[in-house]
């Protein structure tokens, strides 16, 4: 049976794992406040637990609450101004854990009303609990029509205990439904499971993938590409992982945007961890790091990989424009800027001209000026 985990203290990979959740929570969250033509933000955490740990740490839905709020209340007037509506949904299958997590939800509000200058709170009706198996929720019409209403900005929070809950027809659902990013979290326990399922097996042998259980650092990257297999090939999507070692366990998450904005600021929360290859806290590409013999000046492993790549693509014009050339790298799991310091190197070495107006335009780069490129 699996070990509760609101019923100890929280592992330091545990932390970790809810740090990761809270950045990308926070990049993601203004945006969509911010957005005009988002009626409705809603956060979905549909493995909630019961709000903290046996040390009071706050789990996952008290960091979603404390976020929405802002450190500094900023999003409730914001919020009250907009006449925005921001829902939190939170789902526990066990009843008990349901009702623990509506008391501590309900503490932390009664606590900020204390500071707060306003009788009502915009939090007061704004969290809704279910305590439902997630595989039936999932499945539900209701759940389903709200996911793939447009008008609505989605934050789906996955923290599965294994892995066995997001299988090819939740990911499928996910991935399609319109203004949607979610994150999930893998326990490597389970990875030995994943690799005998037959859609991965048979996935594994026309890729001519081999998993191996012994190098526990490659698994999420393998077991991104298997979800990254999924995506139609017509399909703009973004997926990323991150590996989170914790002395020998391995744990993973993923997190899937259809918006450049999205996998953009994910990249920046995954680099802010790990500065060599944003990937995970081990050191996944065994790096030289700064002070050791043969540290690269230049970059990282990945840096130089995906830099030799672009300019590849580039020179063979199978890259033609600085769009192409900047979602190439966030596909590559690198921020943007790698693009602009590749093609900065092309025009230097007068091996590629550029046709309009030139720009480095690396951040926001959904609405990045378009050129075009031309090989001399
Ligand atoms: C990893 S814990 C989540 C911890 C939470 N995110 C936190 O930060 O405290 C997974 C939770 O999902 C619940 N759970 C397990 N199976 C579930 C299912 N099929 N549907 C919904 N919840 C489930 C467990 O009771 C457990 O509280």
């Amino acid at each position: 049976m699996t070990k509760d985990i609101n019923k100890s203290e929280f592992t330091e990979g545990t932390k970790l794992k809810l740090a990761i959740f809270r950045e990308c929570f926070k990049e993601w969250y203004p945006v969509f406040l911010n957005n005009p033509y988002v009626s409705r933000l809603i956060i979905y955490d549909m493995f909630a637990g019961s709000g903290r740990d046996t040390a009071g740490n706050v789990g996952s839905p008290i960091i979603l609450l404390q976020e929405a709020m802002g450190s500094e209340k900023q999003y409730c007037a914001q919020i009250r101004q907009n006449n925005k509506s921001v829902i939190l949904a939170f789902n526990e299958k066990e009843e008990s854990k349901r009702n623990e997590l509506e008391c501590n939800i309900k503490r932390e509000i009664i606590q900020c009303k204390k500071a707060c200058p306003f009788n009502d709170c915009v939090f007061d009706n704004a969290c809704h609990y279910a305590h439902e198996d997630f595989s039936d929720l999932i499945q539900k019409e209701s759940l389903l029509r709200t996911l793939n209403n447009a008008k609505y900005a989605k934050f789906v929070l996955l923290d599965q205990y294994g892995f066995k809950q997001i299988n090819d027809e939740v990911f499928l659902k996910l991935i399609n439904a319109p203004k949607t990013d979610f994150i999930f979290f893998i326990a490597s326990s389970f990875i030995k499971r994943f690799s005998t399922l037959s859609a991965v097996t048979k996935y594994f042998r026309q890729e001519n993938v081999s998993f191996e259980e012994s190098n526990p650092k490659e698994c999420h990257r393998v077991i991104t590409n298997y979800f990254r297999s999924l995506i139609p090939a017509n399909k703009e999507y973004y997926l990323h992982s991150f590996t989170i070692q914790k002395g020998s366990n391995y744990y993973g998450l993923i997190f899937g945007t259809n918006h450049t904005l999205g996998m953009e600021k994910f990249l920046r929360v995954c680099w802010r961890h790990d500065t060599l290859a944003g990937e995970s806290n081990c050191n996944i590409n065994n790096d030289f790091q700064l002070g050791e013999l043969f540290y690269q000046l230049e970059g990282s492993n990945k840096k130089q990989d995906v830099s030799k790549e672009l300019k590849q693509k580039i020179l063979s014009k199978e890259i033609t424009n600085n769009k192409e050339g900047l979602k190439y790298a966030l596909k590559c799991g690198c921020e943007p800027k790698v693009y602009v310091d590749v093609i900065n190197g092309l025009i230097k070495d007068k091996k590629v001209s550029i046709d309009g107006q030139f720009n480095k335009t690396a951040m926001n780069i959904h609405s990045a000026k378009l050129y075009n490129i031309s090989v001399i």
